[in-house]
């Protein structure tokens, strides 16, 4: 079990956001059950999954929420981002569009987060590197310019995936 009942020193809340299947909902199976599915469906509302770690000595419980990327499911968008303390703004590395969109999705952030959210940006699916769209010096220079953490992962072979939630999580704390 990776919760520790009620002790936990910190709650974190970290969100979830990017186009539909980028591989959210995946990052955070691989992350808090350290499970990936291939046929994922598409997230309707909002779920959320919890892990509890280790950081300086403390309990941290990392609360994860996780929304659809398609308009006509996502729930309340002002509620989703309520409290948050992290952002996971995800694109998937084969589509060059999801990345193009991530201005729109980093103004939405800007628009409804806390002005101090820690924001780490993510190129999902980086086992597919035959088929990479997004240059990795594009990407940094993206989150360069807006002060975001960068960092490419894979859900699918575990790459990278735990470094990014826990870089995002010990940023907070
Ligand atoms: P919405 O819920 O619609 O917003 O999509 P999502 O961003 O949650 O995407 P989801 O996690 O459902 O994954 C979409 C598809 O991409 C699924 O078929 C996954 O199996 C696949 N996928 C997710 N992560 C990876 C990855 O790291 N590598 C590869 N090759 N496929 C992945
Ligand atoms: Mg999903």
């Amino acid at each position: 079990n990776n919760n520790f009942g009620d002790k936990a020193d910190y709650v974190f809340k970290v969100v979830l956001i990017g186009d539909s299947a980028v591989g959210k909902s995946q990052l955070l199976a691989r992350f808090a059950k350290n499970e990936f599915s291939n046929d994922s469906k598409s997230t309707i509302g909002v779920e959320f999954q919890t892990k509890s770690l280790i950081i300086d000595q403390k309990t941290v419980k990392a609360q994860i929420w996780d929304t659809a990327g398609q308009e006509r499911y996502r729930a309340v968008t002002s509620a989703y981002y309520r409290g948050a303390l992290g952002a996971m703004l995800v694109y998937d590395m084969t589509k060059r569009q999801t990345f193009d969109h991530m201005t729109r999705w980093l103004e939405e952030l800007r628009g409804h987060a806390d002005k101090n959210i820690v924001i780490m940006l993510i190129g999902n699916k980086c086992d597919l590197t035959d088929y990479r769209a997004v240059p990795i010096e594009d990407a940094k220079e993206f989150a360069e310019r807006e002060k975001l953490y960068f960092m490419e992962t894979s859900a699918l072979e575990a790459i990278n995936v735990e470094k990014a939630f826990l870089e995002a999580l010990t940023e907070i704390y």
